[in-house]
């Protein structure tokens, strides 16, 4: 790796009224650090490190919106309540000290809320009342065991309070200077339970076929999107793959694809971020193009990529436990896919958890400090 062959990275990106310094995004990593559902006191220096480290945009972990059942685990921080808001506003402050832009990830567990606290009583919002078809995860088997088991689907006026729920979050996120919003419409949490057929099997106005099922993800969008100032740029998250079932698959070609696309950016997405689990992988048979790139393909939106920057094995890997942690030095690969135009942005999760400077040792042509699972015990 040499400085040359990344230096295409350092150009900017300008996304609605926001200039991002270079092509780098921190990817949204839930770290479980957080008290009671408040930033955890070292959460500003964590997240300053990233930005003095090089990285263009940090996305944070993801963080509860205002709704008693938005995230299970206390280790994940919300994004209403005084005490949560003043942690975020300690962490803004920070990230703007050094000069760099954050944007809040914001989610609903939706119908895997339980997941996070697998010993206690199940009660999560399901689209209709199924957790879809469970299959390889890291959650545990006593907890799927019990989640399997049907409820009933979300009402009207459930629906209807969840969406305001994000609005109330993003009101907050803004009035605290966040520089632009990221929703997580990704992994099975309450957006992609919608998007997911498996999992939404709803023939009222919210579920139908793959272009019917983005209702709830359309109407979230809007909603936020009335809360937030016009030059502030909103990234939608997506996958394939869900927390309860990394196998799973939302879209089975680039034609149902865009069927979901179309109008989630219509309704408002600046940005799109394909969550990937490496950065290389065909999306559909018969071409080697990634989520993202169909995505930009699609769209004609800028993408977000992710996946396995630096890195021999996966996210999915990290969290069960399988395989081994080696090094892959495929940052040759990595460019040689962005200067095609694959995507406009790469997002680096766990090689930036083991070291924050990790995009400037990308910048520079050094090797980085290699990622392992032990690292995820320390916020540093
Ligand atoms: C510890 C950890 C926590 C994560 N939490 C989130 C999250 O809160 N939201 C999200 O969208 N993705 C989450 N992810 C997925 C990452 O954003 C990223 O897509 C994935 O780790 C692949 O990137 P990497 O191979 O560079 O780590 C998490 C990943 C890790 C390792």
């Amino acid at each position: 790796m040499t400085a040359e062959l990344t230096s295409p990275l350092f150009t900017p990106l300008t996304v609605r009224g926001v200039t991002v310094p270079n092509r780098t995004v921190m990817a949204p990593m839930g770290r479980q650090f957080a008290q009671a559902h408040v930033p955890h006191p070292d959460a500003p220096a964590y997240y300053r490190r990233r930005i003095e480290g090089g990285v263009g945009l940090v996305i944070t972990e993801a963080t509860g919106v205002d709704h008693p059942l938005s995230a299970d685990n206390g280790g994940t921080p919300y994004m209403h309540g005084e005490a949560a808001l003043a942690g975020w506003a300690a962490v803004v402050e920070a990230v703007h000290a050094a000069g760099g832009l954050i944007f809040p990830q914001l989610f609903h567990q939706g119908m895997l809320h339980g997941g996070g606290t697998p010993d206690e009583a199940v009660d999560s919002l399901r689209p209709s009342g199924t957790i879809g078809t469970p299959g390889a995860t890291s959650f545990a088997t006593h907890y799927i065991e019990r989640a399997r088991l049907p409820t009933r689907p979300m009402t009207e006026e459930e629906i209807a309070d969840a969406i305001a729920a994000y609005a109330r979050s993003v009101r907050n996120a803004v009035t605290l200077g966040f520089d632009g919003i990221a929703l997580h419409g990704a992994h099975g949490y309450l957006i992609d339970g919608f998007l997911w057929g498996a999992s939404n099997q709803r023939t009222d106005r919210w579920g139908g076929d793959v272009a019917q099922r983005t209702a709830f993800a359309v109407e979230v969008i809007k909603a936020v999107r009335a809360e937030m100032p016009e030059h502030m740029p909103l990234v939608f998250r997506f996958s394939q793959h869900k927390s309860s079932n990394y196998d799973a698959r939302t879209t089975e070609s680039p034609q149902e694809l865009e069927r979901m696309l179309g109008p989630i950016v219509d309704a408002g997405v600046d940005l799109l971020d394909a969550s990937i689990r490496r950065f290389w992988q065909p999306a559909y048979e018969g071409s080697l193009m990634n989520l993202a790139g169909w995505a930009k393909k699609v769209t004609g939106k800028p993408v977000i990529a992710v996946g396995s920057v630096g890195l021999g094995f996966t996210a999915s890997d990290t969290f069960m436990k399988t395989g081994s942690e080696q090094a892959d030095d495929n940052i040759a690969l990595l460019m040689e896919r962005f200067n095609a135009g694959e995507f406009d942005m790469i997002a680096i999760g766990r090689s930036l958890i083991s070291d924050p400077d990790y995009v400037g040792k990308l910048r520079r042509g050094e090797a980085p400090t290699r990622f392992s699972r032990d690292h995820l015990s320390t916020l540093v």
